[in-house]
């Protein structure tokens, strides 16, 4: 009797047990699995739309991850994806850290307990906004490495820490019974490069970390995914809101007609940096494309679903050009920074529900924390910016100066100290190259400012006095992200030069000799910059400085050289609560820095905006007395003062109004190409009748497609002598006619930020003619152009005809 009740509940189980899963002998462990059917993924053998929801760990407090996590359940995701970020783990080369809010693995569990499964995306480069694109600084000590590509010291670096990653998340993998469904393979390289080869050892080492089971895929975009497509990933599309997502699956339709599809990573919104207006994505168009997506059975990671904070010195920058990202990246996600649902999140909640088995989504739960107000408070205590040194050496006999990375530094600034010639008339400095943010000052007094992010490069110095020294404080930001500039040193790259212009005869000169002083982003230092105020510096010497340099030194530090304008410099001061919740940190008062509260670092601030408060989590607050650092290179406008209030203001622009630029003059000899583009999505060509050659590229479109007012572009190169599209590092925009920053940003340099989902368009009210002018930094030889409208179905606003100017004389 027994024994046969035994059987029958075993039969049972055996029956009720899909025959895809089963159970782990050893452990005990339900095993599902997860794998590529006909048009779809097969979870335990049945069809699964993968709706992921991405999130950054180390962009949330661990105290709050698993209320976001819970969120985008509410959401009706069934996934999360996450990238890791090498940096964060292997800060020094060797030293890797899991824990606290570094515990990828503990993350994962929390999805897991939360019935969702995960999609991991090690990278080694992940792109992401985040400094470097993840890639650690160091690096970069290796002075000729190939980042991203066979460099044997690179594919080492890459081999030993995915192999820590696998350590921390194989054993989380479906297949050992944990929630991880698929694992990315490097991340969008066909905007990077062409490069098979690399491709694939970085396949090899993924799955020698222990992924050699799990479902490994590629992202990319549609118009370059063969460039490095290997044959036995799984290919998704990553594009945005508003795309045509049929027109985004086309050409993987026509290679893999029978392969599930995916949008990898679909653009909720989109990220800020500095000096331009908040990003912004309607809601409506996020949605109906989510709703198209569902209706077709296609996955998607909704990216950002909740973007959170690059916290600390973690944001990234974008390229070309240098576009410093800001510290909040709350992407204009259904879920905002500090982990509320925003009506984005309702309306996507309401048509998830539909695609939901007929089924009530979770409710939403309660937020972990309430939000609170902070009185305003003052930073009374202030400390040189000088105290905050830790290290000196000196450049014996060179003009070469140290970078970050020579000082053994990941971030933070520097100061550079030189003599000066003695000049009788005004000369120009140059600096070569400044990363990123530089303050000049003669014997103190300050000259001005090069800021990299202006594409500044030089500044004009009045004549110089015998015996004069020069101090260059250059503040670095987030480093490069996002192109092939991502190999970006910090500091003064190479070397300064002074050129003297005397009627016919050009000099310049070089200094020598530099003093290279260090000054980290670390709290700790700060710290110590208060304990050295009214003390004998305690200085980290160089062997071979000299006393007398030493005391130069010293008597810069108490001339006060940097305080005699706006005082920079750390400043301090406390608050008292009853009650802790979160709030955001007004920084109005200040110009440039970092702030520290308790210890944590809450990132950037700069009063150009458009951030102008910090997210301060309230995990990180205490009742009674809590302390404020921060550390401004700019120094207040008046009064030290902070406040916290209940809401964030992420789009209030401080900038200069730059006198109204007037409309080129288009003489008829500038002229290279007239014509009409076809209408559509997708690349275009054009090609000159002569290589001509100029430092202005203009596009005047003359109507529209649709025959309407506005114009816009997504993409423009221009094509060099043998038709390869030029550099566009160099350029910036010189005119454009109008602007529509009334709903996302859509400024004219959209239409070279080597990103195909953001374009130019003009504003409503303003008629064709419309006039593009680009300052390509230097005269080239153009022999064509390369153009992308946008990506929207139907193209909208894409210019029929044209003409195209290139011209040395605006
Ligand atoms: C790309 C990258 C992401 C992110 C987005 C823009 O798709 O893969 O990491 O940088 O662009 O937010
Ligand atoms: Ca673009």
């Amino acid at each position: 009797m027994e024994i046969k009740k035994t059987i029958k509940i075993c039969l049972l189980s055996f029956l009720l047990l899909s025959p895809f899963m089963h159970v782990n002998a050893s452990n005990n462990v339900k095993v599902s699995t997860f794998a590529v059917g006909e048009n779809t993924f097969l979870l335990d053998g049945h069809p699964f739309v993968v709706k992921a929801a991405e999130v950054h760990y180390p962009r949330i407090p661990r105290a709050y991850w698993e209320h976001r996590i819970k969120m985008c359940k509410a959401l009706g995701m069934n996934t999360i994806c996450i990238y890791v970020f090498w940096n964060i783990h292997e800060p020094q080369e060797n030293h890797f850290d899991f824990t606290g809010n570094n515990d990828l693995a503990e993350f994962c569990r929390l999805v897991k307990k939360n019935g969702m499964y995960v999609i991991v995306r090690p990278g080694p480069y992940v792109c992401a906004e985040w400094e470097m694109g993840g890639l650690p600084w160091w690096l970069l000590k290796k002075k000729d490495i190939a980042l991203r590509e066979q460099d044997p010291y690179f594919m080492k670096r890459v081999e030993i820490f995915e192999k820590e990653v696998g350590k921390q998340l194989a054993p989380l993998t479906i297949q050992n019974g944990g929630p991880i469904i698929m694992v990315q393979v490097e991340n969008e390289y066909g905007s990077y490069g062409e490069n098979k080869p690399y491709v694939s050892a970085i396949r090899d080492i993924v799955k020698k970390s222990g992924f050699d089971k799990v479902t490994l895929f590629q992202c990319d975009w549609s118009s370059n995914f063969t460039k490095n497509g290997l044959d036995d990933l799984v290919w998704t599309m990553n594009f945005g809101t508003g795309a045509n997502i049929d027109e985004q699956f086309k050409l993987l339709g026509k290679l893999r007609p029978n392969a599930p599809k995916m949008c990898s990573e679909f653009w909720s919104g989109w990220f800020d940096k500095w000096g331009a207006r908040h990003e912004t994505r309607p809601s409506s168009e996020m949605v109906a494309g989510i709703d198209e997506m569902l209706s077709k059975g296609i996955s998607f990671s909704l990216y950002m679903t909740h973007g959170g904070t690059s916290f600390g010195h973690w944001a990234g920058a974008n390229s070309p050009g240098f576009a410093p990202d800001v510290t909040s990246y709350d992407y204009d996600a259904p879920i905002n920074e500090y982990g509320m649902p925003t009506p984005k999140f309702w309306e996507l909640r309401k048509t998830m529900e539909k695609y939901n088995d007929g089924k009530k989504l979770p409710a939403v739960p309660k937020s972990p924390i309430s939000i609170i107000n902070i009185p305003k408070f003052s930073l009374s205590e202030h400390s040189n910016l000088l105290n905050g040194m830790d290290s000196i050496a000196i450049t014996n006999n060179s003009d070469k100066m140290l970078t970050f990375e020579d000082m053994n530094m990941g971030w933070g600034s520097m100061v550079y100290i030189a003599d000066l010639p003695e000049t009788k008339s005004n000369s120009i400095l140059t600096l070569n190259e400044c990363h990123d943010y530089s303050r000049i000052f003669i014997n103190g007094k300050y000259i001005g400012t090069i800021d990299r992010v202006k594409n500044e490069k030089s500044i004009e110095l009045p004549p110089i006095a015998k015996n004069s020294m020069i101090q260059v404080f250059v503040e670095g930001m987030g480093r490069i992200n996002f192109g092939r500039a991502i190999k970006d040193y910090k500091g003064i790259t190479k070397d300064v030069t002074i050129t003297t212009d005397n009627g016919n005869v050009q000099t310049t000169y070089k200094p020598k000799n530099w003093i290279n002083i260090r000054i980290k982003d670390d709290y700790t230092q700060a710290l110590k910059a208060f304990e050295m105020s009214n003390k004998q510096i305690d200085l980290v010497i160089d062997k071979s400085i000299s006393v007398s340099m030493f005391n130069g030194i010293e008597s810069l530090k108490t001339e006060k050289w940097l305080d005699n304008i706006n005082k920079p410099g750390y400043y301090r001061g406390y608050f008292n609560l009853k009650k802790v919740g979160d709030t955001f940190l007004n920084m109005e008062a200040f110009g440039k820095g970092l702030v520290y509260v308790n210890g944590h670092s809450l990132g950037r601030f700069w009063n150009i905006g458009p951030q102008q408060t910090l997210y301060l989590p309230g995990c990180w607050l205490k009742k009674g007395r809590n302390e404020v650092i921060v550390l401004d290179v700019i120094g207040p406008k008046g009064s030290p003062v902070c406040y916290g209030q209940n809401k964030p203001e992420l789009d209030k622009l401080n900038l200069e109004r730059s006198s109204n630029i007037k409309k080129p003059e288009l003489k008829k000899e500038y002229l290279v190409a007239s014509g009409s583009f076809e209408a559509g999505n997708g690349w275009q060509k054009v090609k000159f009748n002569t290589l001509s050659t100029g430092r202005y590229l203009v596009i005047e479109g003359l109507n529209s497609q649709e025959g309407k007012e506005k114009a816009s572009i997504a993409e423009l190169y221009a094509l060099d002598a043998n038709g390869k599209r030029l550099s566009r590092e160099s350029w910036t925009i010189k005119y454009a006619d109008s602007e529509d920053v009334s709903n996302g940003n859509k400024t004219a340099d959209k239409v070279f930020d080597l990103q195909e989902s953001t374009y130019w368009a003009t504003q409503s009210g303003v008629s064709f003619p419309h006039v593009l002018v680009v300052d390509m930094g230097s005269s080239n030889s153009v022999s064509g152009i390369e153009y992308l409208p946008r990506a929207e179905q139907g193209a909208p606003g894409s210019i029929k005809n044209y003409n195209i100017y290139i011209t040395n004389d605006l």
